[in-house]
Order: C-alpha cells, then sequence, then structure tokens
C-alpha cells in the first residue's frame, strides 16, 4: 500500500507541469570583477503578460513575442561589481505601463564585469553583433525597423549605436543614457553613437566631466543642469562609490522619471547652460512655432522640429531638483522698467498660493540690465509649482552690498508659466521695488 502511494506521488510529481521558471538577470560579485569574465549574451523577454518575470528570448521565438508591437532594447553598460543594475524592474516595468510592448532586456553581465574599464569596452562590437543577428531573426518573421527601439547606458548607448549603424540608421530609435566618454571622446562617428544611427536618436549627458561622453551625439541632446554635476550627488570622496556613479546614473533616473505620472520635464534648445540660465533661450513654447521638447520617453514628440535643422542636432538644457520626480517649474518674468538711469541687478521671487504655500526662485545668473521702456524676460526656476498664483513677491538687489537702496520703477510685470502653459498668465501695473526689501503684491488676469 505505502509503495503505492510513493508510486502515484511519483507520477503524479513527474506528469505535473514543471513550474514555468523566470528567468533574471545574471548575478555576479566583485570576485567575478576581479578575474574578469567571459562575454555572454542572455535576452530575457517581458511583456504586459507578466512585467516581472521574464522569459528567455531564443530561436524559436516564444508565443508572447509579438513582433507587430514596439520592440525597446534595454542594454546596461559596464558594471564594475557585477551586480544588476538597480534601475532595471522599474525600467522595464515603467516602459510596459506606457505602452503595450516587447521589452528585451540584453543582459551582458558577463563580458561587462570587469574591474578594468577597458576589457568591458572590448566587448562592445560584439554584442552588438549578437543583437544584429537576433534583429535579422525578427526581420524575418515578420517585424519592422521602425518598431525598434533600442535604449543604451553609458556603454550600451554606444552599443546601440553600432546596432544601428549595421541597419543603416533605419531602426526607430535610440536613447542614449550618459553615453561612456572614456576611449570615446574624440572618436569619429563609425566609432560611437551618433545621429545618423537611427531615424531618431535622443542623448541625456549627466556627467560629462567623468563617465559620459561630452559633446553632441544625437538628435536632441539633453544636459540636465548643464550636464556636469547633479544636485544631490556627494561633491567628495566622502560620499563612497556613490560619489562616482551617481552623476552618471542621474541619466537613467531622469529617464525614469518621464515613465511616471505629473512630472514632464521640459527642456529648452540653447547654445550653452548659460544662456538658458540668462533666460535667453525662448525659441520653443507659448508663442513660439514649436513646443519645448520634454526629456525621456516622449521626447521622440520633438522628432519632427529637430529634423528641421541642419545638421539635425539640437542641444537642450534645464535644471531640474535633486531628488525624484526631479522636475522643477519654469516661468518667465517679463518686467518694463522706466528708471531714467539703467539698472543692473538680480530678482528673486515668491509666489503663494490661495492656502499661503510660498515657492520661491532666484533668477538669472547674470545680472540683468533694465533699461527704460525695454522689455527684460527673466527665466524663473521654481522646486515647487503653486497651484493658483494669489500673491507675488519680489526682491531687487545690486550685488552684495545690502544697504544699498536703489528703486527699480516698474511699469507692468508679466508672469508667463512655461511649463505648465495652461496656467493664466499674471499681470501686475506700476510697482517701485527698493532694493533689498521684500515687495508683495496680489497679481491680476493679464
Ligand atoms: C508573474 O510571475 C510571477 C513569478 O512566476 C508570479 O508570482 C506572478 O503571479 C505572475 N504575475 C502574473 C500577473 O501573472
Ligand atoms: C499582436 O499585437 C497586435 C498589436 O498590439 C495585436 O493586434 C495582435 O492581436 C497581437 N497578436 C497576438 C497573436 O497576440
Ligand atoms: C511629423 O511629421 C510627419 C510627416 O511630415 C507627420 O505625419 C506627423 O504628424 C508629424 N508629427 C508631429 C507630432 O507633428
Ligand atoms: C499647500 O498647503 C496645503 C496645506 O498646508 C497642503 O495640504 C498642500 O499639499 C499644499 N500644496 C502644495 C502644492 O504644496
Amino acid at each position: 500500500m505505502l509503495r503505492f502511494l510513493v508510486l502515484i506521488s511519483l507520477v503524479c510529481l513527474i506528469s505535473s507541469e514543471p513550474e514555468e521558471e523566470c528567468l533574471t538577470f545574471t548575478k555576479l560579485n566583485f570576485h567575478n570583477a576581479v578575474v574578469g569574465t567571459d562575454l555572454k549574451v542572455r535576452l530575457l523577454l517581458y511583456t504586459r503578460e507578466n512585467a516581472t518575470c521574464a522569459k528567455a528570448l531564443e530561436s524559436p521565438f516564444p508565443e508572447s513575442f509579438n513582433l507587430t508591437r514596439k520592440t525597446t532594447f534595454i542594454i546596461h553598460g559596464f558594471r564594475p561589481t557585477g551586480s544588476p543594475p538597480v534601475w532595471l524592474p522599474e525600467l522595464v516595468e515603467g516602459l510596459l505601463r506606457m505602452e503595450d510592448m516587447n521589452v528585451l532586456v540584453v543582459d551582458w553581465n558577463r563580458g561587462a564585469t570587469h574591474i578594468i574599464y577597458s576589457t568591458a569596452f572590448r566587448h562592445t562590437r560584439q554584442v552588438a553583433k549578437i543583437l544584429a543577428e537576433t534583429i535579422d531573426q525578427m526581420l524575418a518573421n515578420g517585424a519592422s525597423l521602425d518598431n525598434i527601439y533600442m535604449i543604451g547606458v553609458s556603454l550600451g548607448a554606444h552599443i546601440a549605436g553600432f546596432v544601428g549603424q549595421m541597419y543603416d540608421g533605419k531602426i526607430g530609435r535610440i536613447t542614449g543614457l550618459d553615453p561612456a566618454g572614456p576611449l570615446f571622446n574624440g572618436k569619429p562617428p563609425n566609432e560611437r553613437l551618433d545621429h545618423t544611427d537611427a531615424q531618431f536618436v535622443d542623448v541625456i549627458h549627466s556627467d560629462t566631466d567623468f563617465f559620459g561622453f561630452k559633446e553632441t551625439l544625437g538628435n536632441i541632446d539633453f544636459y540636465p543642469n548643464g550636464g556636469l554635476d547633479q544636485p544631490g550627488c556627494p561633491q567628495t570622496i566622502l560620499g563612497g562609490f556613490d560619489y562616482f556613479k551617481c552623476d552618471h546614473q542621474r541619466s537613467v533616473f531622469l529617464y525614469l522619471s518621464s515613465l511616471e505620472e505629473g512630472c514632464d520635464i521640459t527642456a529648452y534648445p540653447c547654445e550653452s547652460y548659460s544662456d538658458y540660465l540668462n533666460g535667453k533661450c525662448i525659441s520653443c513654447g507659448d508663442g513660439q512655432p514649436g513646443p519645448c521638447p520634454h526629456l525621456g520617453y516622449h521626447a521622440d514628440q520633438w522628432k519632427n522640429y529637430s529634423l528641421l535643422k541642419d545638421p539635425p542636432v539640437t542641444k537642450a538644457f534645464f535644471d531640474t531638483a535633486d531628488e525624484k520626480p526631479f522636475c522643477i517649474y519654469h516661468y518667465f518674468v517679463d518686467i518694463m522698467t522706466w528708471n531714467k538711469n539703467t539698472r543692473k541687478g538680480y530678482i528673486t521671487i515668491k509666489l503663494t498660493d490661495q492656502a499661503g504655500n510660498t515657492t520661491e526662485s532666484k533668477i538669472s545668473h547674470e545680472p540683468a540690465t533694465f533699461q527704460k521702456y525695454q522689455q527684460v524676460s527673466l527665466l524663473a526656476r521654481f522646486a515647487q509649482d503653486v497651484d493658483q498664483v494669489k500673491g507675488i513677491s519680489l526682491v531687487f538687489s545690486t550685488g552684495p552690498v545690502i544697504w544699498s537702496k536703489y528703486k527699480l520703477r516698474i511699469i507692468w510685470l508679466k508672469l508667463r508659466p512655461i511649463t505648465r502653459p495652461e496656467k493664466p498668465q499674471m499681470c501686475r501695473y506700476d510697482i517701485v521695488l527698493t532694493e533689498n526689501k521684500e515687495t508683495a503684491f496680489q497679481p491680476i488676469l493679464c
């Protein structure tokens, strides 16, 4: 009897469906990085069917790999510690929330994990070749190059570029997240990512002075906070390992915030960061021929405008807050003054809503020049926004001397929301600011 029961349960064990296992990203450790790893590329397929459980993408392709949908490749970079990228699950799930697509995580952790960067660098062409084999097979099964999107991080951005090159730039889109700089800086376009590698190439540069690439690489290149140092990242080695990777990784976190609700990062096409800070970049948005570009997933809405330029390359600047969700809110403050003498100075602006919440901005980098009857447009950047502006207060200052008492006579002032252009513009006429003294007033609808 007992023997019979054992037999029954054995049969049950054998005949029961083997539990479908989820494929996970290769986990390695620092020991692997020291010893070094040989290249091995695995493709992890995620779909809306189960956004947290990957299937291996092997030939023949699994049924869930629907080639009429968009396919997004995520390609990581150098892995000096061997650990899986921390941002990976959030990126996969965020993309699947945005659109019903195939997400293919390109796991080349074996090959990227090494304490020596140049070893990982040497594997990039080979990873690209392996990806092209998969893409060829996808095309043979009815996929279209238009529907292929590659998101490459650091070294991964150049891998995406190499793949794009093999298809003469006919791939739909490549997003480069802080494309790697070392061993790529100064290289000709065919040895790195560039704007001819896809129909549309957008790039975020967040660490141009260390791990990132300095020059423009795409149709639109976004430079958060000027592209060098990111707010909230440690400025010294005392910050530990984060000191090395925080600026670089910020590009990924900025992209991630574009997959969330409620924080649209708007950027401003501009020649330089200082021009942006000085409010000189007003060629988009309200009253202009085109909208301002948005960073991240929806950057391709700007494709048509970027391709109008010759060469089709645009730099765009913006500031961010120091933590998630990173967006800051831009307003233009247009001011017309009637002082007899020209005044140079800075203006600080504070906005208040009905509930008494306030938000403060320091505007303009260089002192603004106020001349009689000439309009000055200042760019004000706020870490928080208020819903309805009920009060504005201004402080004018000409420099570090706090007892100086110049006056600024304002004929009119207009507050124009640009991050949220649907909000009403607010105006105020006839105000006199005394230097270093806060002047508060209620604006009216313009
Ligand atoms: C996704 O897969 C995981 C692991 O197999 C499982 O626990 C989870 O229930 C699945 N979710 C759905 C929606 O099928
Ligand atoms: C594949 O995706 C397309 C577009 O989302 C859909 O219309 C079609 O039904 C899907 N095919 C299968 C077999 O699921
Ligand atoms: C971009 O241009 C194409 C072709 O000219 C047009 O079909 C499409 O509607 C345009 N898209 C936007 C967002 O303007
Ligand atoms: C404004 O203040 C109220 C009350 O303190 C608070 O509940 C609300 O979240 C604040 N709104 C904003 C936009 O900060």
